[in-house]
């Protein structure tokens, strides 16, 4: 009689992300990076009930326009690298496009950003996929809150 199963995606998914965000500390540290990879001069980060209750990151770096601001917090999606050989030659602090997602997947989250070319956006995120999208007006960079993290990964809260 086989004991082992094989656990389905959404369980993988959660205990993925729970890996990469394991820490209110582990979400600031890469919303800062990508702050940092958007070339921004400017990074506030506010945190209400030391983070688990609400992390704010907000930047002037370049901003997303409406499409990259979607495709941002999927899994493996990364404006950073294309190709195997980009491994070997790597000039950003992120690389994998695993963050956002992994974010995503364990809060409820809020990005607001705009680029110096295109409209602002406002995106809201629950369990890993787009809850609503609105064009508003928003200084060029990102704001990006995470609210109640780790809400539907107990163990790792
Ligand atoms: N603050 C930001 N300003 C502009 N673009 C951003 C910002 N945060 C994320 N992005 C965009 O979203 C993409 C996904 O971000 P994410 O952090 O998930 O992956 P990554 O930084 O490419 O790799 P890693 O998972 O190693 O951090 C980035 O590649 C970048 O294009
Ligand atoms: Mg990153």
């Amino acid at each position: 009689m086989g004991t082992i199963k094989k656990l389905d995606q959404h369980i993988t998914n959660l205990i993925a992300a729970g890996e990469v965000i394991e820490k209110v500390s582990s979400v600031v540290k890469e919303l800062v990076e990508n702050s940092i990879d958007a070339l921004a001069t400017n990074i506030s980060i506010s945190l209400t009930d030391g983070g688990l209750k609400e992390i704010v990151v907000s930047d002037n770096g370049k901003g997303m326009d409406e499409a990259d601001a979607q495709m941002s917090i999927l899994p493996h999606a990364t404006s950073k690298i294309s190709k195997e050989e980009d491994l070997f030659n790597i000039h950003t602090l992120g690389f994998r496009g695993e963050a956002l997602a992994s974010i995503v997947a364990v809060s409820l989250f809020k990005m607001k950003t705009c680029t110096k070319d295109s409209k602002g956006i406002m995106l809201t995120a629950k369990d890993g996929k787009i809850v609503s999208m609105a064009t508003i007006s928003h200084p060029v960079g990102t704001e990006i809150s995470v609210r109640n993290l780790f809400y539907n990964t107990p163990v790792r809260k």
